[in-house]
């Protein structure tokens, strides 16, 4: 008998972006919609009210965006998954509240997903990473570096994940926006200062790095150091940035990827994993991915995952991927629940 297709729908509305994607059964992204908020960039960062505001103005644009660039019929979709948390409770709200209406306007099943897991289930979209055409077998390690995490995760199976370390104090997304907000760059300041970074010499400039125990990481002390150092420069010299930003930007971004590398190893010769795949925005910088692909061609045993930069930064297809491996074990939430804000744990 011919297995029936399933659509699933995902809407993720968690910070600044309005990304709706359509997946069916074979978990092919049918269609991968984002409508970017460029009104933060001069607020140096997201501004929640407005974000809400605009994801309410754009959600029924991007979801009629998503199903006709996915070539369905509304009707053909199966169940509708949207992100529940954590991130910022305004514009998480838009989303629930449009989410649950169209699940019982088409009366399909509505799945909720927590973003944190569906970064790291993204790696089950079909033809997701830039470097493996295979799945990772379980268990593996997840790196999972964003603007709102940062986290080792041993992922056991699709909703068995075990945080393993995590920040102490600021994301390393946060550090990278802060210091390149330091250096004058407007919100997101991450992929700026990688670009300046490819004219630098990473070797110019030594920070230290933080002295923390197992596999948690801190990114707070990194960046009070930036900060110190350039303001005792720049007395001297008003014209220090300008005159070492290539150098700064590089220094910085190679010392991130080493603080990173180190933790990943550590992680895996506590666990004896040897697969790790990378999640979030900051996989999506290429000092870091050349780091960890150089690392696995001196180690046999080491196989890493590099998500596409589409699939790495926010995006629906990991919501809709997750609703699908939620919808094939039959987990299905109720219109009452819950939008959170804080990451609480995996479920
Ligand atoms: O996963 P994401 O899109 O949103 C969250 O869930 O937080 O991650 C956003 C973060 C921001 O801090 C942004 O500056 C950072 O990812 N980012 C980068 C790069 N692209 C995005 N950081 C460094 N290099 C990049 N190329
Ligand atoms: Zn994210």
């Amino acid at each position: 008998m011919k297995k029936k297709s399933i659509v699933i729908l995902g809407i993720e509305t968690s910070c600044d972006d309005t990304a709706v994607s359509v997946i069916n059964r074979d978990r092919n992204v049918l269609s991968n919609i984002i409508l970017h908020q460029k009104i933060h960039e001069k607020y140096g960062g997201v501004v929640p009210e407005l974000a809400a505001r605009l994801h309410d103005k754009y959600l029924t644009k991007a979801v009629n965006m998503a199903i006709s660039s996915a070539k369905i019929k509304k009707n053909q979709i199966d169940a509708v998954s949207f992100t529940l948390g954590p991130g910022l409770i305004g514009p998480l709200l838009v989303g629930a509240s449009f989410a649950k209406s169209f699940s019982m306007g088409l009366k399909i099943p509505l799945i909720s997903v927590n973003h944190v897991q569906a970064h790291i289930l993204s790696q089950f979209i079909k033809k997701v990473n830039i470097n493996k055409n295979s799945y990772p077998k379980f268990p593996f390690l997840c790196l999972m570096i964003s603007g709102g995490h940062t986290q080792i995760v041993k992922v056991s199976d699709f909703f068995k994940m075990d945080i393993l370390g995590s920040t102490l104090d600021d994301s390393v997304g946060d550090a990278f926006d802060k210091i390149a907000r330091m250096f004058g760059f407007s919100y997101p300041g991450g992929p700026k200062l990688e670009s300046f970074s490819k004219r630098g010499n990473y070797k110019r400039f030594i920070f230290s790095k933080p002295l923390v125990k197992g596999l948690d990481f801190s990114f707070s002390g990194l960046k009070s150091h930036v900060l110190q150092f350039i303001k005792n420069k720049s007395k001297k010299n008003p014209y220090f940035i300008e005159n070492n930003l290539y150098d700064l930007c590089a220094s910085i971004q190679r010392i991130i990827a080493e603080i990173l590398l180190e933790k990943v190893k550590a992680a895996i010769s506590d666990t004896g994993i040897f697969r790790v795949s990378l999640a979030g925005g900051v996989s999506a910088n290429s000092e870091i991915i050349r780091h960890f692909l150089v690392f696995e061609k001196q180690n046999k045993k080491w196989e890493i995952f590099i998500p596409k930069k589409k699939y790495a930064t926010d995006n629906a297809a990991m919501i809709a991927i997750t609703g699908l491996l939620k919808y094939e074990k039959n987990i299905f939430d109720s219109v009452n629940v819950c939008s959170y804000s804080k990451f609480q744990r995996f479920y």
